[in-house]
């Protein structure tokens, strides 16, 4: 029963709860995970376990209190073969204006980034990302012949439908409705007021926009979201196009100004899917998430004296030091159930922590914590 801990959807929580200070070392190591990550998702990969346990291994050293910069770049490699699936021909429902077939290698990459037994686990990480980038893609590259972006609610039935049965026929998961909370309705224009193309390039400045999503630069746009806050602005012009009377804007409460300006954010996405070519627009797409879902720790952390006390300074005593670590990890696991990039972040937090006491001892290591500890989805 593991899959409703994933609805956690990391794409909404914008809050940076690190609050670490923009590109300080750890941050960088996020953003190059970003890349890293955001890389190696084009490429097809495969879905044994071996790649996660590598990148546990590479990535702890790092992220650990002594901070000491191992490499860790190659840790999720270009990898080998997608999984063997048996291509079936999926029963289509021939009412869907879509085009599948303009976007066929991002619709197998999402196939094997959602690879049936291995979808829950990387749910919010890696399989719900690459759909939801998908699906703008799709919507937006279709969208150059229909000047619409975004579907009625039968068509968003139909397509919603046929692109899970087309993923499925190629190994994906047939649960990714339920584990990406994706619904037809996320095909339409939602409360956004604007929602075909020529209704967008009048509101927003499209060359500006252009200009700061053309190319997202990994390493630096989640510091400094130079393309996030574009969009941001260009679906704030969007949402301010419908009832635009001064009466509606007072009467409008905040969540649902912000619900529309979200909806408004997803017309944009497609908008810039329709205009850039696939390939920049699949990386604009996972880069940005990505610094949504590398940003957050769920956990609340409690004092660290006890474990600055044995663990501080020199260490005297390894196995008190230890125990210590212990008993602070298992009282973080009692908390949440967390994603394994999470659970990176929150390692990398603590470690950080660790720091400012005075330990300095790479504890991760020799007290053998891994990411396991903190991403307690994995162990039970
Ligand atoms: C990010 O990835 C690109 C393409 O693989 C590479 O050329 C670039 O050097 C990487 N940047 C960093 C900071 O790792
Ligand atoms: C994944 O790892 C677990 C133990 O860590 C092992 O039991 C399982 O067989 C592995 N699965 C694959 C596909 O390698
Ligand atoms: C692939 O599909 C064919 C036809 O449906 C079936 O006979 C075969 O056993 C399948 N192979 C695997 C490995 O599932
Ligand atoms: C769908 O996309 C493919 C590949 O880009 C193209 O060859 C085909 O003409 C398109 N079909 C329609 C109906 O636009
Ligand atoms: C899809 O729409 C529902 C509401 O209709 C919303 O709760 C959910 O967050 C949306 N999912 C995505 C991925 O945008
Ligand atoms: C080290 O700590 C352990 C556990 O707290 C304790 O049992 C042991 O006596 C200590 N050893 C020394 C040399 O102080
Ligand atoms: C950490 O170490 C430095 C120098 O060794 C010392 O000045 C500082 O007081 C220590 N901080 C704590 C919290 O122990």
């Amino acid at each position: 029963m593991l899959v409703p801990l994933f609805f956690i959807i990391s794409l909404v929580l914008t809050l940076d709860l690190l609050q670490l200070p923009c590109c300080s070392g750890l941050q960088k190591a996020f953003c190059i995970l970003d890349n890293v990550t955001a890389n190696s998702l084009l490429q097809k990969h495969d879905t044994d376990n071996t790649s996660i346990e590598e990148m546990k291994n590479t990535l702890l050293p790092y992220i650990s209190p002594d901070g000491s910069p191992e490499p860790f770049i190659p840790f999720l490699a270009p990898s080998p073969l997608p999984p063997f699936v048996n291509n079936t021909n999926p029963k289509l429902s021939g009412s869907c204006i879509l085009n599948f077939t303009a976007v066929g290698s991002l619709m197998r990459t999402t196939s094997v980034d959602c690879y049936a037994s291995f979808a829950p686990l990387l749910a919010n990480v890696i399989c719900c990302p690459q759909l939801h980038a998908t699906l703008a893609i799709l919507l937006g590259k279709s969208s150059k012949r229909t000047g619409m972006l975004a579907l009625d609610s039968s068509h968003a039935n139909y397509c919603l439908s046929d692109f899970q049965k087309i993923l499925a026929s190629q190994g994906a998961s047939y649960m990714l409705e339920e584990i990406c909370s994706v619904h037809p309705s996320n095909l339409s224009e939602g409360s956004c007021p604007v929602s075909n193309i020529d209704g967008v390039e009048s509101a927003i400045d499209s060359p500006k926009l252009l200009a700061a999503c053309k190319t997202v630069d990994p390493v630096n746009e989640c510091c400094r979201k130079r393309c996030q806050n574009a969009i941001l602005d260009a679906a704030g012009r969007l949402a301010m196009r419908g009832g635009g009377s001064l009466r509606v804007e007072i009467t409008i409460n905040v969540a649902e100004k912000a619900a529309i300006v979200d909806d408004c954010k997803s017309i944009i996405l497609r908008w810039l899917s329709c205009r850039l070519d696939t390939l920049p627009a699949a990386q604009l797409l996972r880069r940005v998430s990505n610094c949504d879902v590398n940003g957050v720790c769920p956990l609340v952390f409690p004092e660290t004296t006890a474990v600055a006390k044995d663990c501080g300074n020199e260490i005297e005593n390894y196995s008190a030091c230890c125990k210590a670590m212990n008993s602070y990890i298992t009282h973080l696991q009692k908390q949440s159930f967390i994603t394994n990039l999470q659970a990176v972040g929150c390692a990398a937090y603590l470690g950080l922590q660790l720091q400012k006491v005075n330990v300095s001892k790479n504890v991760y290591r020799f007290c053998q914590i891994t990411l396991k500890d903190f991403s307690l989805q994995v162990a039970s």
